[in-house]
Order: C-alpha cells, then structure tokens, then sequence
C-alpha cells in the first residue's frame, strides 16, 4: 500500500485545540482544504480572501493544484473555462522526505543492476512510472486525483467547472510538471497566446516547456508548449512546471504569511 502524509491526520487531530486562541493556522495538509470556512489559498490568485479578513485557519493546496491552478487563473482575465483535462507527472519528493530518500536508495540499487521497491509507493520507482498517487477511490479516480480536481474548482470559485486529472508518479526528485487540455468560452486571442499569461506574478514563460531539473529550487511556475489545440473550439494546451516544495508548500505558506503580515491596519 503506498504510504500517505501523516501530518494530515496529525493536523485534524490536533490544529482544533488552537482554534478560538489568538493563533493564526496556515495548515499545508489536506485535513481542512474543502471545509467551506476555510479559505484555500493560492496567494497570487486569490490572497485577497486572507488580506481583507484573516480568518484563524487557512489552508494551502495540494501540490499538485497549486501548479496546476497557477496555470489556469490567468486564462479566467480572458474567459471563463468551460473545461479542463491535466495530466501529471509528479516527482517522488512530493510524498515527503522518507519517500525521496527511498527513490534515492531504489537509484542506488538500480545503478548495481537491481530493482527494490523502497516500500514508500505502490511500486518501485526508479526507472519506472505509475498512474496511482494516494488510494484508489470508488469513483476509479485516486485520493490525489480528487484532491487536484476539488481543490482547484474551490480555489477558481468554480463549483461547475468540468476538470479531470490523471496524476502519475514519475522517477524524479523535486518539481512537479502537468500536461493540460483548456476549453474556454471565448475565442483564444488571436495573436500570440503567451500574451494570455503576461502581467500575473509568479509565471514565468519558457518554450518549449521547463523540465524539473530546471525548476527545482525556483518559486513560481514555469509555463510553455503554449498551442491551440483542435481537440475543443476555443481549445488551449500547455505544459507547466513548479516545485512541488515551492510554490506546491513551503513557498506559497510563506506568501500567505507576508499577506498577512502586510496587511493594513484596521482602521
Ligand atoms: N512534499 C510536498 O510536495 C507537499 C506539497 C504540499 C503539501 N504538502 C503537505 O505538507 C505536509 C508535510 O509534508 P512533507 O512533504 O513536508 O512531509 P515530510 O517531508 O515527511 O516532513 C514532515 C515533517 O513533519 C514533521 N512531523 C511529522 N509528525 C510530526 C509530529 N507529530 N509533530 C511534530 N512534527 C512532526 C517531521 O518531523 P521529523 O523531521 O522529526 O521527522 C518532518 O519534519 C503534509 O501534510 C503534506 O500533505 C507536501
């Protein structure tokens, strides 16, 4: 069986004892993400839910969404999304440290002619993928799959909008990359399309699309393989990268923070 976060459970077991103190919660697990009174927070799309009126628990996204959503938002300026279909490629540090380091033996043990599965995924992973993150639910989606697509139609206040994410497993260590397929509403523009993405914080532009070693260790994500896709009218596909540690955890905690911190005072 793969091995989840604990800290998910160790956060719904414990955070409630802080809640009605004066402490301030930004929780980085899944216990609250979907509560409807907890903000789930991407600071560059939609930090202001934090800054206007700090609420006493806050959640940050999976790692997964927080990539995939830094691709999405800034199409919204454009149209609404009328759908969109992401397929992943997820590094292995992205289901925690004990995780990386038993890619990291599974590599050593490859490189000696041997395959050991460290026991932290459902298979080995060095020199292998699979298409299984989390448990596999009823729905046939996996537990990381339900995450990425509930989560980011709360964090685009898009209760209706048709996602579909299929999260794969890839033997790499740091950064997470998405394949996605977008159907907007309105006619793409009809100039260059990276145009659709300048003047949002926290997006970088790259063709032909930045691979993980290039974005290990960089805030934000890294957008490219910008192209009209015939498989919809108004059909967009593109490629995004991020650093699951980064903007996927500690990176956008730590924006939430400074919001915080940079709020004005209350008059
Ligand atoms: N990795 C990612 O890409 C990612 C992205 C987004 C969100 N998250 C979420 O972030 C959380 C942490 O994930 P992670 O990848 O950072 O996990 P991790 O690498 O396994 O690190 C977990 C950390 O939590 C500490 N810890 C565990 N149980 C504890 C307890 N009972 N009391 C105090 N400290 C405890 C560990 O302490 P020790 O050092 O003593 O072991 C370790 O430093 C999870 O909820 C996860 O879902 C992770």
């Amino acid at each position: 069986m793969p091995k989840g976060h604990a800290e998910t459970g160790w956060s719904r077991n414990n955070l409630k004892k802080f809640f009605g103190k004066s402490s301030l919660i930004i929780d980085e697990s899944a216990a609250f993400r979907l509560n409807h009174d907890v903000p789930l927070v991407v600071a560059e799309i939609n930090g202001s839910l934090v800054k206007e009126n700090p609420p006493k628990l806050i959640a940050s996204p999976n790692c997964t969404t927080a990539v995939l959503v830094m691709a999405l938002a800034p199409l919204l300026k454009h149209s609404p999304i009328k759908r969109a279909v992401a397929a992943s490629y997820q590094a292995a540090s992205g289901a925690g440290r004990t995780a990386r380091d038993g890619f990291l033996k599974e590599i050593e043990t490859m490189a000696k002619g041997k395959t050991r599965a460290c026991g932290e995924f459902p298979y080995a992973l060095a020199g292998n993928i699979f298409p299984q993150i989390g448990r596999f639910l009823e729905s046939g989606f996996t537990e990381e799959e339900e995450k990425v697509m509930a989560e980011t139609k709360k964090i685009l206040e898009a209760p209706d909008l048709a996602v579909s994410a299929t999260c794969v497993r890839v033997p790499v260590l740091r950064g997470h990359c998405l394949a996605v397929w977008v159907e907007l509403e309105k006619p793409l523009p009809s100039g260059n399309l990276a145009g659709l993405y300048q003047n949002f914080p926290g997006i970088t532009l790259k063709e032909p699309g930045a691979a993980p070693l290039e974005i290990a260790g960089q805030g934000g994500v890294s957008i490219g393989r910008l192209r009209r896709d015939p498989l919809w009218p108004n059909g967009l596909s593109l490629w995004v990268a991020g650093d699951n540690l980064l903007k996927g955890a500690a990176q956008n905690v730590l924006q939430i923070a400074d919001l915080l911190m940079t709020r004005p005072e209350p008059a």
